[in-house]
């Protein structure tokens, strides 16, 4: 009888212990789909009072201010600055710790335009600022100062003598731009861009300019 148990007994943990891999694999299954279950972060976590109000809000890219130099290293007409911008993109992660980084750059233009900042509107300038992010596929468009290095190098084109200035070419599909395009800033008038580039906000601090956005969007 004793031996019968103990038969038993024996039985019984060998079932179990044949049963501990199924269990595990059960285990490796459903821990992912419980983990998908459960939220990541609490909403909003660390955004402004508010912003939550408007979801639509969380889709818009944010950026510091980005202090570029002084407004006279921009006194003539044709003089630019390339510079890199970071932007955080709240919607990724409500730390917005996920940032990108945008090559861009300011040219001085001969004579001032409307130019569409981003966030405080329109403004009478004449120093412009785009993202050198190409619209077509996103390659790193240059400036040119003289147009006749647009023709020599980005293709042949030759620019009707009104746009006979610095114009900014991307080297991948030769799409050509006007910065100085006074109702389209950045107009696309050669090649396959489908837009112009990318406008960059800034302000005038205490004769600093202050790149402070990017207009959203990427490629086109
Ligand atoms: S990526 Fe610039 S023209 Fe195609």
């Amino acid at each position: 009888m004793e031996n019968r148990n103990k038969g038993l007994g024996r039985r019984k943990f060998l079932k179990a212990l044949a049963a501990l891999p199924v269990l595990g694999g059960l285990a490796a299954y459903g821990a992912p789909i419980l983990r998908f279950l459960k939220p990541n972060l609490e909403p909003g976590l660390g955004l402004p009072k508010g912003q939550l109000q408007n979801l639509a809000e969380m889709d818009l890219p944010t950026g510091g201010a980005l202090p570029l130099g002084s407004v006279q290293e921009f006194k003539e007409p044709w003089s630019f600055r390339y510079f890199v911008y970071t932007q955080a993109f709240a919607q990724y992660t409500p730390q917005r710790s996920k940032s990108a980084t945008i090559p861009a750059m300011a040219i001085k233009l001969p004579n001032k335009l409307s130019f569409p900042g981003f966030q405080q509107g329109k403004v009478e300038t004449d120093i412009v600022m785009f993202s050198r992010i190409c619209p077509h596929l996103g390659c790193i468009f240059n400036f040119v100062p003289n147009h006749k290095e647009v023709t020599a190098g980005y293709g042949g084109y030759t620019p009707p003598p009104e746009r006979q200035h610095g114009l900014m070419a991307c080297p991948c599909h030769l799409s050509i731009y006007d910065p100085a395009d006074a109702k389209v800033p950045g107009r696309v008038i050669s090649g396959p861009a489908p837009r112009e580039p990318r406008y960059m906000s800034y302000e005038i601090r205490d004769g600093i300019l202050v790149v402070t956005g990017a207009e959203p969007g990427g490629i086109a």
